[in-house]
């Protein structure tokens, strides 16, 4: 059968990336996957490690032309107390790095090869949180200067759009297209159901994301690349609506 395009993905060990590449794969498209995480037919590598990821991705792009790159890396923060005003720093700016600095790397490598070929797909994946704060209600007892979800996670995010709206429109009249993706909260087995059932009520479908959608809404994105360029598509089951 003939191999359909090729994808680069940074964070394909993760709940959504793993998704991601077997949907993928079973469509027949070719996968590089980059993660900090080993895994089979996984580069591993840090992304904010911008020597060694230079070396080891463009051996690779040198031998498979890439067509797509999903940014899907990103470093989740756990669910945590804590008080702003005594925030360290170093924690900070670690939360920020694999979104804002990684993410930089990764896409200017693979734009070498996309401006080459005059043709090349970036999906970023941000989050509500980079549009609207997190409800620190849902993840812990509401205390006043108190929060649970960190807040360098919503700066991360943010930045991620930032990017997409500021390189989509670098690459005007080009055959380079960028988006990127605002995703609502996904589900997962190990959530508490008491964690579920709050955040809820703060969409109006009263759903949360599964990982197949997004696969979903991802190859409908590959499928009309001239239509989506420069948009940033919120895919949320109406968080955003009531965040
Ligand atoms: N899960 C959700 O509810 C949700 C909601 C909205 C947006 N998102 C976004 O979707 C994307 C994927 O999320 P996920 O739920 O699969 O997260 P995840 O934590 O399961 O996966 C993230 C992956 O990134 C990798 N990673 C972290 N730091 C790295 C580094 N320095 N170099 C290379 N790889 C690194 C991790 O090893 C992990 O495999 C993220 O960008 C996240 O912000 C997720």
């Amino acid at each position: 059968m003939i191999k359909n395009k090729t994808i680069v993905i940074t964070g394909s060990e993760g709940l959504i990336g793993k998704d991601i590449v077997k949907y993928f794969k079973k469509k027949n498209y070719e996968i590089i996957g980059i993660d900090i995480v080993g895994g089979k037919n996984t580069i591993k590598c840090d992304i904010t490690n911008e020597k060694v990821l230079k070396k080891k991705l463009d051996s690779k792009l040198k031998e498979i032309q890439p067509d797509i790159l999903i940014n899907a890396a990103s470093k989740i923060p756990k669910i945590n107390k804590f008080k702003f005003s005594s925030y360290n720093s170093q924690k900070w700016i670690k939360g920020i790095e694999v979104d804002l600095l990684g993410s930089f790397y990764v896409t200017k490598i693979c734009c070498k090869y996309f401006e080459k070929a005059n043709s090349g797909m970036i999906i970023n994946l941000s989050s509500i949180y980079g549009v609207s704060g997190p409800d620190q209600s849902i993840y812990g007892k509401a205390l006043k200067y108190q929060g649970y979800k960190n807040l360098e996670y919503s700066v991360a995010k943010a930045g991620l759009i930032g990017f997409t709206n500021a390189l989509s429109s670098y690459y005007k009249n080009t055959n380079i297209k960028v988006l990127c993706l605002i995703l609502g909260g996904v589900f997962e087995k190990k959530m508490k159901k008491s964690f579920v059932k709050k955040y809820l009520l703060k969409t109006v479908e009263n759903k949360m994301l599964s990982t197949i959608e997004i696969c979903k809404y991802i190859e409908f994105c590959i499928n009309n690349r001239n239509i989506i360029s420069g948009s940033n598509i919120t895919i949320d089951n109406g968080a955003k609506a009531i965040f």
